[in-house]
């Protein structure tokens, strides 16, 4: 079967776990032969967007130049993992607009919770007011209404999160089933060899 693209956004706010959970989903996938390509927003902003701030004019462009990135791997068969805050839903729906194949996924953890865990300690800034717009702060969130999938990162492990995404992937068509990995315990190499067999002596 051939791989449907999609692009997967990871939406929520500093340090709600969207990388986090993006990471383990792009290692999952691999595992199941998918091509994969991961846009974070703390990399994309050090390259295709360093140009830009947090203003909402910055952050939307931020997002359109990510989008269009998005559209031309998702159509070209690729699942793409994007993890930005987005915290417009407007811009959100344009997004799933443009790229079509769409999964949006919230990442929620309680305000309380990310000013404690405060991973980059910017809660702890912008609190003391050294960081202007800052998402939850001082510049608005705006959570997703009907998201497909909610994770919230302070109630649930990763492996429930992912869990969820995977089943919501699966049951969408974007990602095979997984693959029998308990009930055939072979590697990939040991797989390969034994179709190799097979084939040989004419079975495939
Ligand atoms: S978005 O709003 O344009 O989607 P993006 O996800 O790319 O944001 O970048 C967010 C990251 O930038 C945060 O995780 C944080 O590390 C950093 N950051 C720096 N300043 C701000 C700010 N004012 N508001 C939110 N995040 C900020």
């Amino acid at each position: 079967m051939e791989q449907k693209g999609v692009t997967v956004w990871f939406t929520g706010m500093s340090g709600a776990g969207k990388t986090a959970l993006a990471r383990p989903l792009e290692e999952e996938l691999r595992r199941r032969g998918l091509k994969v390509e991961r846009l974070d927003g703390d990399i994309v902003r050090q390259s295709l967007t360093r140009d830009l701030g947090f203003s909402k004019e910055d952050r939307d462009k931020n997002i359109e130049r990510v989008t269009f990135v998005a559209k031309l791997l998702t159509r070209n068969g690729v699942a793409v993992l994007c993890s930005f805050i987005s915290p417009y839903r407007a811009v959100r729906a344009q997004v799933a607009q443009e790229v079509g194949n769409f999964v949006e996924v919230y990442c929620y953890a309680s305000l309380d919770t990310l000013v404690a865990r405060d991973v980059k300690g910017l809660y702890k800034k912008a609190l003391a007011g050294e960081i202007e717009n800052f998402t939850g702060i001082s510049d608005p969130y705006e959570a997703p209404e009907n998201p497909d999938v909610m994770v919230d990162s302070g109630t649930e492990t990763i492996e429930e999160s992912l869990a969820k995404v995977l089943a919501k992937l699966e049951e969408l068509g974007y990602v095979p089933p997984r693959p029998e990995a308990e009930a055939a315990p072979y590697t990939d190499d040991e797989e390969a060899e034994i179709e190799a067999r097979l084939e040989a002596l004419g079975y495939l």
